[in-house]
């Protein structure tokens, strides 16, 4: 397994890769690796000859409020994890390497940027765009595995590619869960043990919903007040949003008529987490 720093070292690594006719899969990530991450370089393994992981903790996703001083950063244990799934180049480039002083160049996906968590947390998809769009370049796969536990990004993302013609195949997991149904997340790790019991009301609302969605209802605002009272009952947890939407357009749905996406974000403490479902009718 190769650490990469520069970006000029990543390119030539993986183009000669590519020339040599290998099909690339790129896993990007902020690190703190845990089984969710690992899921996707699996997946990655299955469907490429080569395997590239990124860890970068992207300060252009982060608003001026939000955790980035603090998310958590584990490089050795990253590499050491990564290298146990057998993957060939780790790039984990500085904040300078990735953005070089007087950048004023984003990468936006209108309108979606600005739906479930882009509501509450504005200009988060555009650091997300903007900082994929550059990893696309500079690495340049074939393949690039995503998590569907964070949906909306998953949208977005596959909208970039579909309007910037970008060469890369998007490819998506499925959520990994704690035994409990906690999604698997490196802000876990921010939880105390009362806030840990608390985080589950994630996964009860959404629960909530699938139930009284196979037992007929369609209508989303009936839905949405079933996940609202699992909320209700959990103090140390504050409902930011939860949305019966369209997985591509991830504009509301009032009447699930096709497969749909319900999505949770809440605060558990200081701690901001998210959850989804599918809905298949
Ligand atoms: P990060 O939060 O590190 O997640 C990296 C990838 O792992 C994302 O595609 C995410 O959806 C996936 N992932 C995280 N937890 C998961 C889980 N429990 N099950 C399945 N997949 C999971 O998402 C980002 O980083 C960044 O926004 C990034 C795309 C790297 C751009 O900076």
């Amino acid at each position: 397994m190769k650490l990469v720093r520069g970006i000029a070292e990543m390119r030539a690594l993986s183009r000669s890769a590519r020339f040599g006719g290998a099909r690339l899969g790129l896993v990007p990530t902020m690190g703190a690796l845990h089984e969710g991450h690992l899921s996707l370089v699996r997946a990655a393994r299955e469907k490429s000859d080569l395997v590239a992981a990124s860890i970068f903790v992207n300060p252009t996703q982060f608003g001026p409020n939000e955790d980035f001083a603090k998310y958590p950063r584990a490089l050795e244990s990253d590499i050491a994890l990564l290298e146990r799934e057998g993957v060939e180049l780790v790039f984990a480039p500085s904040v300078e390497e990735m953005y070089p002083q007087g950048a004023i160049t984003w990468v936006e996906v209108e309108e979606l940027s600005d739906r479930l968590c882009g509501k509450s947390r504005p200009g988060h998809f555009r650091g997300v765009t903007t900082v994929v769009a550059k990893l696309f370049h500079i690495v340049e796969p074939d393949l690039a595995f995503f998590g569907q536990k964070d949906a909306a990004q998953v949208a977005i993302i596959q909208r970039m590619v579909r309007d910037l013609n970008m060469p890369v195949a998007v490819e998506v997991c499925p959520i990994v869960r704690e035994p409990d149904g906690l999604a698997i997340s490196s802000r876990n790790a921010y939880l105390s043990a009362h806030d840990r019991e608390s985080a589950r009301v994630l996964y009860r609302s959404l629960m909530r919903i699938q139930k009284l969605f196979a037992s007929g209802e369609r209508d989303s605002p009936k839905l949405i007040s079933a996940a609202k009272r699992a909320f209700a009952i959990e103090p140390a947890a504050r409902l930011d949003y939860i949305e019966v939407v369209d997985p591509e357009s991830l504009e509301p749905e009032t009447v699930v008529t096709r497969r749909s996406l319900a999505a949770v974000a809440g605060f558990v403490g200081q701690t901001r987490l998210i959850d989804n479902m599918v809905l298949e009718p």
